[in-house]
């Protein structure tokens, strides 16, 4: 299977931006893409756009959030039945800022976890410590509780991914050394070895500060799968400047 290369782009970009940066995506570098499995996590009123122009292609889109019920009295969330109705194929979950701008806990994981597997839609489970929590060795502590907090039960023999993205690496520019990446995914992928070995097809993406320039090194670490890209996600330019630095 091929190197992910998941696009984030956040609270980025309305539908008229969504266009003209799709257009441009298709519009060439067909053979470098076609070495990749691409995904876009596109804001909620992007994804009927991300569908018009990717439903046809090997591209894979989907939300940054969803909620853990298909319907009912809850104001303002998105429905992962109406995200796989409308054609999304993956969903992110437990993003970081999910975690700590709007308190998600480890259980609210698990069960979005669940809400996605159940609607058809491959899920991407991000994890990561906070630089406080690495300054007082508790990198592995905190992976350990986020990991067995949301893959238990059916989640574990269902296709999924996980994103390692330490908090403090996230939109800061400060990358993590291609050492820390190493011992991160060898920790994730040893958990998921031991606890999900029937969740076969699942990769282990990096997030944080992935650029053009360090994505070639950072793709050689040993068990990193793919990449979930924030900030040089959001030009196509950058973004293909990946693609080619990973090949
Ligand atoms: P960044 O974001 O690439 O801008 O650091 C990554 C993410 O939050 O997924």
């Amino acid at each position: 299977m091929s190197f992910i290369v998941a696009a984030n782009w956040k609270l980025n970009k309305g539908p008229k931006e969504a266009e003209s940066f799709f257009q441009e995506f298709l519009s060439g570098n067909e053979a470098l893409r076609s070495e990749f499995e691409t995904l876009f996590f596109v804001p909620a009123v992007d994804l009927v756009t991300a569908n018009a122009f990717l439903e046809d292609t090997p591209v894979g889109w989907g939300p940054q959030n969803i909620y853990f019920e298909d319907q009912g009295a809850f104001t303002g969330e998105n429905s992962p039945a109406v995200m796989k109705d409308i054609g999304a194929t993956h969903a992110l979950v437990g993003h970081s800022e999910r975690r700590h701008i709007f308190k998600e806990a480890d259980g609210d994981t698990f069960l979005k976890m669940k809400a996605a597997i159940r609607n058809d839609l491959i899920p991407v489970l991000c994890v990561g410590e906070t630089i406080e929590e690495r300054k007082v060795g508790h990198t592995f502590d905190v992976l350990k509780r986020q990991l067995s907090g949301a893959l238990k039960e059916d989640v574990t023999t269902s296709l999924f991914h996980v994103a390692y993205e330490p908090v403090w690496a996230i939109g800061t520019g400060e990358v993590a050394s291609p050492g820390q990446v190493a011992e991160a995914h060898d920790f994730i992928y040893s958990w998921m070895a031991e606890h999900c070995p029937q969740a076969k097809g699942s990769k282990i993406l990096y997030g944080g500060s992935v650029k053009p320039d360090n994505a070639g090194e950072l793709s050689a670490v040993d068990h990193v799968g793919g990449f979930l890209v924030g900030g040089a996600s959001l030009k196509v330019e950058s973004f293909i400047d990946i693609l080619k630095a990973c090949r």
